[in-house]
């Protein structure tokens, strides 16, 4: 890479003098690295034209949640939750980002219950009363990515579920306030797992959240098993989801072998996600899809 002077143009297309803009952060990724902290790669930062696209496909991605959240009622098909995904995206002009993905059929992922995440939505999966379902919406606008998912109780919930749903939503919110500069991915692990087990749940270890923007799934992978101070530090223009799978009984889980995709609690107790996209500022972070 060719050093960039210190009056020339931000390599961010900022157009700010690179000494009004990264330099400062460069430095600091060269002496954290010197220190041994993991510290993001260049292309995760993103720039704020990369950014100003990312917030638009988000802006599909929650206004199709929204629209999820205001038909979504017993008796209806996952099946149905799937068109109405790939309607609303599409009409916005966006691509449902799951549709084809590494094999994927549908345009969007439902999980019920037991199911972890990665539920494939079928003609013959009839929500019903006491259910609680993680629908997971993810969008390419202009060839931007956005990533959330929302929790949804259909009736009459029992009070041990809903319990779930709640809490799980508290790490996350508990995480999120562990998201600034010069922080650490783990600060954010360890609050989301404190929480969960604090409560009697566990982590699902195996699935994380990710980078995300440019790429459907990029680096870092984003678990919620690590410690305070540990894994990669958090840096201005970093882009990733939080997004714990949080389990009533046991942690383990199995991936089911007719589809290959849904992913289920080994013990068969119930499991719920929420999922956000956060984006590291220059005082704190912000969310960008919820
Ligand atoms: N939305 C999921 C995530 O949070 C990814 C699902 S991949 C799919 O990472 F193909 F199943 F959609
Ligand atoms: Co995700």
């Amino acid at each position: 890479m060719k050093k960039l002077g210190r009056n020339d143009a931000c390599w961010c297309g900022s157009g700010k003098k690179y000494k009004h803009c990264h330099e400062m952060i460069d430095e600091r990724l060269a002496a954290e690295s010197d220190r041994g902290h993991i510290v993001p790669t260049r292309d995760l930062l993103k720039t704020p034209e990369q950014i100003a696209g990312i917030k638009e496909s988000c802006a599909i991605n929650i206004a199709v949640l929204d629209y999820v959240a205001e038909h979504i009622r017993e008796g209806v098909t996952t099946e149905e939750i799937d068109k109405w995904v790939y309607d609303e995206t599409t009409k916005r002009g966006g691509i449902p980002a799951p549709l084809g993905y590494e094999g994927f059929p549908k345009s969007v992922c439902t999980s019920i219950n037991e199911q972890v995440c990665h539920g494939i939505p079928s003609e013959d999966i009839v929500l019903k009363d006491g259910d609680i379902i993680n629908v997971d919406v993810s969008t390419i606008y202009k060839g931007y990515f956005s990533d959330s998912s929302r929790m949804f109780c259909i009736g009459n919930v029992s009070e041990d579920r809903r319990k779930l749903v709640n809490v799980v939503k508290e790490c996350v919110e508990l995480g999120l306030e562990e998201v600034k500069p010069w922080g650490f991915l783990g600060d954010m692990a360890e609050a989301v797992n404190e929480h969960a087990v604090k409560n009697g749940y566990t982590v699902v270890r195996e699935i994380g959240g990710h980078g995300v923007g440019i790429e459907f799934h990029e680096e870092p992978w984003v678990g919620y098993i690590g410690k305070r101070g540990t894994d990669m530090m958090l840096v201005p223009g970093m882009i990733f989801t939080i997004e714990p799978m949080v389990n009533m009984g046991t942690s383990d889980i199995y991936v089911d072998d007719s589809d290959n995709w849904s992913v289920y609690t080994a013990d068969g107790e119930p499991s719920a996600q929420w999922e956000i996209m956060v984006l590291v500022t220059e005082d704190g972070h912000e969310v960008l899809a919820y």
